[in-house]
């Protein structure tokens, strides 16, 4: 079970500096990262829409300690939007913030995680595109899930993210789908108690099937955020089974996972999304990606040992 002491390792800060700083990690982080900047990473994006792919940016970054930090995120992302504008791809180009880059951790926190995200949001608007809120660790989702509420309001098609491993998340797809909000359903990627959580990774997937006939079934629009060959073919049928056409819900990978199967869907008509996370703050999101499968694992122990 090394995927919880990877988990653990993600928040360290010791092993941040030491494996950030080491040159042998630049070539296996460069498979799930895009690019250290915006500038080095818009061909990827324009490249991945000429195959028929749409894009999630993710400006990497996470667990702020100051409001000026805070700052910096909000206009990283602002940054990206200037980019993205002239490429006019609209909601095929959208963005993914952690709330926790926008400052929710700080002393009222949630308020200027909301001031800072908003800005965003209504950048995004002008340029016709949107934004999805990631969800992070258990006790972040109240304030996340308000937030979106929040920003809903003004910009209907903002995003948001849950999580089938957490109990609560049933409840939540119920709430989100009779709203008809935007919903990505995902797995989980944090170390969580048992008292809040399935630990028993079977648990998981049937939770992620539950979740996912709601949605499917509901008045939201479903983003499959998923990996697993599983969990896509029963996607597939729940919403052939609601009545969805193809345009009425999509699949969403990360960046470096699965291309030839995000290509395969794209080709039968799905919309399929590949989240595209960029910057030098690839710590805590690089090692995520460590603990989900030990073949990752390996790959990058291989490459440090130079094979
Ligand atoms: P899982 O890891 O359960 O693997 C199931 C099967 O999928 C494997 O047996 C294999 O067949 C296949 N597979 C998985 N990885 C593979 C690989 N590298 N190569 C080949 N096959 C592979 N989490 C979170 O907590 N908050 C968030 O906001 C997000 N956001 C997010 C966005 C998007 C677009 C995605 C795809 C994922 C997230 N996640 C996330 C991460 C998510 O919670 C989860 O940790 C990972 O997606 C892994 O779970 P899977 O469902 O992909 O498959």
């Amino acid at each position: 079970m090394l995927g919880p002491v990877i988990l653990a390792a993600s928040r360290s800060d010791a092993l941040r500096r030491t494996l950030s700083a080491a040159p042998l990690t630049r070539p296996v982080v460069k498979r799930f990262i895009a690019g250290e900047t915006i500038e080095a990473t818009a061909p990827a994006i324009e490249d991945m829409a000429g195959q028929g792919l749409d894009v999630t940016l993710d400006v990497l970054g996470e667990d702020v300690t100051d409001p000026a930090e805070a700052t910096r995120s909000r206009d990283a992302y602002l940054r990206l939007i200037e980019v993205l504008g002239p490429l006019q791809l609209g909601e095929r180009a959208e963005m993914s913030v952690k709330l926790s880059c926008m400052g929710q951790a700080l002393a009222g926190g949630h308020d200027i995680a909301l001031a800072n995200v908003t800005a965003i949001v209504e950048a995004a608007a002008a340029i016709g595109t949107t934004v999805t809120l990631d969800a992070e660790d258990h006790t972040t989702i109240d304030s996340t899930l308000a937030i979106h509420t929040a920003l809903r309001e003004r910009f209907p098609r903002t995003g948001a993210v849950v999580q089938s491993y957490l109990f609560r998340t049933e409840d939540d797809c119920r709430a989100l789908a009779a709203a008809g909000s935007r919903v990505r359903l995902v797995k989980g990627a944090y170390k969580e108690p048992a008292s809040v959580a399935h630990q028993d990774k079977a648990e998981v997937d049937k939770a992620y099937v539950r979740c996912l006939r709601i949605l499917m079934e509901g008045d939201g629009y479903p983003m499959v955020g998923s990996h697993d060959p599983r969990i896509i073919a029963i996607a597939q049928d729940l919403a052939q089974r609601a009545g969805r056409k193809l345009t009425d819900y999509e699949f969403q990978m990360l960046y470096g996972i699965r291309s030839a199967e995000q290509h395969r869907l794209a080709a039968e008509g799905h919309r399929m999304r590949v989240y595209v996370a960029y910057g030098t703050d690839w710590y805590g999101y690089f090692m995520r990606r460590l603990a989900e499968r030990p073949a990752n694992l390996a790959f990058f122990l291989r490459s440090l040992a130079g094979r």
